[in-house]
């Protein structure tokens, strides 16, 4: 959650740091705010509580001149401490103006830090714990920013990505991090620091990842990456191939309409060069020998959110295809149960942004039992992928929309690759079998693609029933998770009361809430649960319920108890997800704009949820 940006070069510092945090704005949207060393030397800080859009109508009304220079830092908040206002914006500065700092994180001794500060005759002006770094700098600045920083680092309990500026230092931006993401981009007499890659890639595609209690120096002409004892560290830097235009709307709307679409691309990704012409899946990342795989004993998922529901469908595959017990947990829980680990357990962490702070302290607990961690991310070089053994990247190109869609279905492909890849290895499929189901895999784009070419009357209905106040989602089997998948889309963009159920436990107790005219989608694809599933559709309908069924092309056991009936492709039951998925994507995301939300930015939300 929040987003950073830190510049150095020759461009106006403005453009470079606002076209940034546009980028950026995904990881928080309840304020944003800039801090430029002018030619003149001054530092002009212009910040505003809510989106990004009321920064720049700020920005609009500021004097050209006091924003004119080639350095500078900007942030978009998720807030934690202190409310969205303007006097919590980021950045914060010091008692004497001089020093600008932005921060992502939280500080656990922050009381601690502010009392301190006030005692020694610092005047606080805002309520968040950043703003005790700018006055904490302040003491230790002695004529290097970045010593100054160093120092303050080691005062500081919790999680923090600091960028820093100083009137007198001028190109010169200092960054530090512990427990969250800050990647340097590397330019040609210009430089970066940023939270992730998106907010550069416009300028260079060299980036390098700032590692644990690191700091950096930025300069014009190059960086200077130490410890926090101020030894320099060498680091790797990497190729960044993200498509620019992957960052941007194209046309579209909204990102999460343009990811929706990119779908059947990002699978393709996921999933191309995966089959070698000897029947064996291409699965290095798992970084495991034939013989661990054999000796596995347990498969435990963690995630968080959508990612918890792709480790639901990768428990069906991988207990269907490699006869694992495959527990899912939900990461925030996972370690606080105390769970039973071992080296011949493999730990499976979901996380698109691999820098989801539950997930990653469910790496870290897993590792310390001693299991082997392969984590399924989007993101390169994210916290996640590199604190786990191994890590298996989905590729599927920048995904900007808080909700998150092509991110889930690319996972989906991922787990079921794990899932063939055990299956293999361990003996319980053969190569024809496996080359026969990643056929079926490697199908799903064009059918996917067809999905979203029936679309049309699911957006119809959405803007039909978007006044209703509670939806429900039904399914069973792997149906089940996609039926929590399509309830949590609903909330988080519409705001309504939706819940994911088990069809057959709604008699159980939900079908109570069900009241004449209640949507309720059931996701029914062909399966040998189906005719169970025509009986529970029976019920609710007896009760009032609109049903709205996803059922397969020419299985008509279903057709007479829906009220609308959406149809996917034929497809083997347990990949059903990748289809079924889509439709509820699109009748979310159309449901939320008939009520005139923002679908990329959900309130309350922030993309990548970096405390626990
Ligand atoms: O980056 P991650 O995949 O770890 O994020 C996990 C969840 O926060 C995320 O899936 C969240 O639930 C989405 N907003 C769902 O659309």
């Amino acid at each position: 959650m929040c987003g950073i940006v830190g510049y150095v070069g020759d461009k106006p510092a403005l453009d470079v740091v606002m076209a940034g945090l546009s980028r950026l704005e995904y990881r928080g949207y309840d304020s944003a705010g800039i801090a430029v060393r002018t030619a003149a030397g001054e530092l002009t800080v212009v910040r505003r509580a809510g989106k990004l859009a009321n920064l720049r109508e700020a920005l609009d009304g500021t004097p050209s001149e006091t924003l004119d220079g080639t350095m500078g830092i900007g942030h978009t908040r998720w807030a934690t401490h202190g409310a969205p206002t303007d006097r919590n914006a980021h950045p914060h500065v010091d008692c004497t103006g001089a020093i600008a700092v932005v921060h992502n994180g939280t500080l656990e001794n922050f009381t601690e830090l502010r009392d301190g500060l006030e005692h020694r005759g610092h005047a606080l002006a805002s309520e968040t714990d950043t703003e005790a770094v700018a006055h904490l700098i302040e003491e230790r600045y002695a004529g290097d920013l970045a010593a100054a920083v160093r120092e303050v680092c080691g005062d500081l309990d919790g999680s923090f990505v600091l960028v820093v500026t100083h009137r007198d230092e001028p190109d010169v931006v200092v960054g530090a991090r512990r427990n969250l993401p800050l990647v340097l981009g590397l330019g040609d007499g210009e430089n970066f620091l940023a939270s992730d890659v998106t907010a550069f890639i416009a300028h260079t595609r060299s980036a390098r990842v700032v590692e644990q209690d690191q700091v950096v120096t930025l300069r014009r002409d190059g960086v200077t990456v130490t410890d926090l004892a101020g030894s320099p560290v060498d680091g790797a830097t990497f190729y960044v191939d993200w498509d620019t235009a992957a960052a941007e709307k194209a046309g579209y709307e909204y990102f999460m309409l343009k990811e929706i679409d990119e779908q059947p691309a990002a699978v393709r990704e996921t999933v191309g060069g995966r089959l070698g012409p000897d029947g064996r899946l291409t699965l290095d990342e798992l970084a495991m020998s034939d013989e661990d795989i054999q000796g596995l004993t347990q498969v435990v998922v963690v995630g968080c959110g959508s990612t918890y529901h792709s480790g639901l469908v990768a428990k069906y595959a991988i207990e269907r295809w490699a006869r694992l017990p495959v527990q899912v947990e939900i990461a925030s829980e996972f370690r606080y149960r105390d769970p039973v680990l071992d080296r011949h357990t493999l730990v499976v962490a979901i996380s698109q942004s691999g820098e989801t702070a539950d997930t990653l302290e469910a790496v870290r607990h897993a590792r310390r039992l001693r299991a082997w961690v392969l984590a399924v991310s989007n993101t390169v070089g994210s916290s996640i992928a590199r604190e786990s053994d191994a890590a298996f990247y989905t590729r599927g190109g920048p995904e900007v929309a808080v909700a998150s869609t092509k991110a889930v279905m690319t996972q989906l492909a991922a787990v079921y690759l794990v899932g063939l890849h055990l299956a293999h290895v361990r003996g319980f499929r053969d190569d024809d079998e496996v080359r026969s189901h990643f056929g079926d895999l490697a199908a799903t784009p064009a059918q996917i693609a067809d999905v979203l070419g029936r679309m049309d009357p699911v957006r119809k209905l959405a803007r039909e029933i978007a006044s209703h106040e509670r939806v429900m989602f039904l399914g069973r089997h792997v149906g089940y998770p996609m039926a929590l998948e399509g309830a949590l889309k609903l909330k988080e963009l519409a705001y309504v009361s939706a819940e994911g159920l088990p069809a057959g436990e709604i008699k159980h107790g939900p079908i109570a809430l069900i009241e004449k005219g209640t949507p309720v989608v059931v996701i029914a694809p062909r399966h040998a649960l189906t005719a169970k599933i025509v009986t529970n559709v029976q019920e609710i309908r007896a009760r009032g319920a609109r049903t709205i069924v996803i059922a397969t092309d020419g299985d008509d056991s279903l057709a007479p108890h829906a009220d609308h009936l959406i149809r996917i492709p034929d497809i083997k039951s347990l990949l059903s997800p990748m289809l079924t998925l889509v439709p509820m994507q699109v009748l979310s995301a159309e449901f939320a704009m008939a009520r005139g939300l923002d679908i990329d930015q959900p309130r309350n939300l922030a993309k990548s949820v970096t405390v626990e």
